[in-house]
C-alpha cells in the first residue's frame, strides 16, 4: 500500500502541556532521538508567548542548533510569531485556529472571525517569503466549553482557508473525544468537498480511539498523521486533552497493515527512552 507519511510533533504538542520545562539542549537531544529513526517531518516547537507556554521559550535557541530544519515546522499564534519564524529561517509554519469562539479565546486570547482576519494576513505574507503554511482546524470535533462542533460549520471555516491559500490542513481532535463514524463522515466530506486539498490528521489518544479514527481517516483516503512519541502531549488550555496517539504505536499499526512509513519501530522504542527519561514520565504507548 501506497506510504504514509508521519508528523512527529513531541517536541512541541509533547512538551508543552508537562510540568517540567526542559532546557533548550534537551529538547534538541529529544529532536536527535527521533531523527535516529528515519522521522523527516518534526513539529519541533512554537514561538508563543513565554509566560503562556514556559516550555516553548526560546525556540529560536533551539533552531540555531539544529543542522538542517527544510523538514520541520514551527507553530504560531500570530503575526509576531511569524516575524520570528521569519528571523530563523523557518520553511513550514503551523498556525492554529480553534473553531470554537470559547476555546480560541482561551488558546490564543481572539474570537474565531478575529484569527481568520488575522489568518488572510498571516498566510499570505507566509507564502510571498516561500514558506509552506499548514493551519490546525482544533477542536473540529467536540470543543471542551461548547461540546459538539457542527460539521458543516467546520467545512465552511476549512473552506475559508483555503480561499486564503493555506497549503495543508490539520484536522484535529484537541481532547480526543471523536469517534470513526464522526471522523469518517467529516474527512470524507471534506476531502470529496475540497478535492485538491491537502489534509492530515492530529488525534489526541484520551479515549483510546485515536488508531480507530486513523482508520476512519486512511479509508476517506488521507494519507498523513501528526502523532506524539510515547504520547505525550496536550493542549495546556484544553481541559482534558490528553495525550496525542503514540507515534510508536502508529507505526506499528501501519506496519502490520504492510504500510510503510520509512520509520524504524526499534528506533522509535529507543526515542521513547530517551523521552521518558527527559520528562521523568513513563509514557504510554503500547508498543513493546
Ligand atoms: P495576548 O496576551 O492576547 O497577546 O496573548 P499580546 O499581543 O497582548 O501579548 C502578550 C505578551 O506575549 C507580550 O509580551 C507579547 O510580546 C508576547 P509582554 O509584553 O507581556 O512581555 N507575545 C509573544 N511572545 C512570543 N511569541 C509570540 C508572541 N505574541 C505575543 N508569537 C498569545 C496572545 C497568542 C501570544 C498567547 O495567548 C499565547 O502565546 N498563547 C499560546 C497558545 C499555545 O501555544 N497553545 C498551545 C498550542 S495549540 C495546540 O496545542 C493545539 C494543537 O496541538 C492541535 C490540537 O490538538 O487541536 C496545535
Ligand atoms: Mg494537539
Amino acid at each position: 500500500m501506497e506510504n504514509i507519511i508521519i508528523n512527529e510533533v513531541g517536541p512541541r504538542d509533547g512538551l508543552q502541556n508537562i510540568n517540567k520545562v526542559l532546557s533548550v539542549d534537551e529538547r534538541l537531544t529529544l529532536i536527535r532521538a527521533l531523527e535516529e529513526t528515519g522521522i523527516e517531518h518534526i513539529e519541533i516547537g512554537s514561538f508563543v508567548s513565554d509566560k503562556a507556554v514556559p516550555a516553548m521559550t526560546n525556540t529560536g535557541g533551539l533552531i540555531n542548533k539544529l543542522d538542517n530544519i527544510d523538514n520541520y515546522s514551527v507553530l504560531i499564534p500570530n503575526k509576531k510569531g511569524l516575524d520570528e519564524a521569519k528571523i530563523h529561517r523557518v520553511k513550514e509554519i503551523c498556525t492554529v485556529l480553534c473553531v470554537t469562539d470559547s476555546m480560541n479565546q482561551k488558546n490564543i486570547n481572539q474570537t474565531v472571525d478575529e484569527t481568520l482576519n488575522d489568518l488572510k494576513l498571516i498566510l499570505g505574507d507566509s507564502s510571498k517569503n516561500g514558506i509552506r503554511t499548514k493551519c490546525y482546524v482544533s477542536v473540529a470535533f467536540h470543543c471542551p466549553y461548547e461540546g459538539k462542533v457542527d460539521s458543516t460549520y467546520v467545512e465552511a471555516v476549512v473552506g475559508q482557508l483555503l480561499d486564503y491559500k493555506v497549503d495543508e490542513v490539520v484536522v484535529a481532535d484537541t481532547i480526543g473525544a471523536a469517534h470513526p463514524k464522526e471522523v469518517s463522515a467529516l474527512m470524507t466530506s471534506l476531502s470529496s468537498t475540497y478535492k485538491d486539498a491537502i489534509f492530515s490528521c492530529h488525534f489526541h489518544d484520551t479515549r483510546a480511539l485515536g488508531l480507530a479514527n486513523v482508520y476512519s481517516s486512511l479509508e476517506a483516503g488521507i494519507k498523513k498523521f501528526d502523532s506524539c512519541i510515547g504520547g505525550l502531549g496536550g493542549c495546556p488550555f484544553a481541559p482534558n486533552s490528553s495525550g496525542n496517539l503514540a507515534t510508536e504505536d502508529l507505526v506499528g499499526m501501519l506496519e502490520l497493515m504492510n504500510i510503510t512509513t520509512g520509520i524504524n519501530l526499534d528506533k522509535l522504542l529507543v526515542a521513547r527512552e530517551v523521552a521518558s527519561k527527559l520528562t521523568n514520565l513513563t509514557l504510554k504507548g503500547r508498543m513493546y
